[in-house]
């Protein structure tokens, strides 16, 4: 069974200072979790504190992003084995703020997601879709282009590293985002539900164990009727993770939900979603 993920994006934000406060809570209160990983993904410069603090806890922690480039001459580029060597687990890959300054394309960010995982992390690669392509119906086609280069475009070495390194998919539609408007808890199954059947068109036992987060105003407020369906495994936290209170919250409704989902008799199987 998926255990529930939750992750901070931290974003531009952080102080030595506030990091040390912020983790310092976050550690006291989120050891005692069951059916839940957490993590924190900080500025680059912060990754050295994370590891210090974090390193004898249940908190896991990642980058916000990793170059497309091994080594070279590539100024301000951070590859994903310098930040392997800060202890991080994860890696968020195609973050829509990434893709909106027009510096990640699909083929950019599938680059960075086989660097990720040639470095042993575990990338969490961010789809959606606008507003615009949301009411114009293309929401999942939108989505479905943004994932084949990851469910074809791997090849079955870099398919098989996803699989040992557990790949994260977060499904942020870019109209959610730091809005304080998420997505209804339908709208989020619908699309989780699809991209674990593009997933299952692959391989069905991964699309089973693949985890599928959602991102978007997710808060303390929505997050149970959000991470209680079927196919949402967690959340990836803009604003809210900031917030040690929030956070802390959040993590333990996704606790209770992932109690709820253990006690039901059947996990579902993925099944096929048309596109409307
Ligand atoms: P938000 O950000 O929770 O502030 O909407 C989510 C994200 O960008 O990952």
């Amino acid at each position: 069974m998926r255990n529930q993920l939750v992750v901070g994006n931290w974003k531009l934000h952080g102080s030595l200072l506030e990091n040390q406060s912020l983790l310092n809570l976050l550690k006291q209160s989120l050891h005692d979790l069951h059916g839940v990983d957490t993590a924190v993904c900080l500025p680059y410069v912060y990754l050295f504190q994370a590891q210090a603090m974090l390193q004898d806890s249940a908190i896991a922690w990642g980058a916000q992003n990793v170059s497309q480039f091994t080594e070279g001459a590539y100024t301000s580029c951070v590859s994903a084995a310098m930040v392997a060597e800060f202890g991080c687990r994860y890696s968020i890959v195609g973050h829509s703020e990434r893709r909106a300054l027009k510096l990640e394309s699909n083929q950019v960010a599938t680059k960075r997601v086989l660097h990720a995982l040639h470095a042993g992390l575990t990338p969490i690669f961010c789809v959606g879709e606008t507003v615009d392509e949301r009411d114009g119906g293309m929401a999942e086609l939108i989505v479905k282009n943004q994932m084949l280069n990851i469910v074809y475009g791997l090849d079955d070495e870099a398919f098989a590293l996803a699989k040992k390194f557990n790949m994260v998919i977060a499904y942020e539609p870019v109209w959610a985002i730091g809005t304080g408007q998420h997505a209804s808890p339908e709208q989020a199954q619908r699309m989780h539900a699809f991209i674990r059947w593009m997933i299952a068109e692959r391989d069905p036992e991964f699309a089973t164990q693949i985890r599928i987060v959602y991102g978007g105003s997710l808060s303390p407020s929505n997050a149970q009727s959000l991470l209680s369906m079927p196919d949402i495994d967690g959340g990836l936290l803009g604003r809210a993770a900031l917030v040690a209170e929030d956070f802390i919250q959040i993590c333990r409704t996704a606790a209770l939900c992932q109690h709820q989902k253990q006690s039901a008799v059947e996990p579902p199987t993925p099944q096929p979603v048309s596109l409307a």
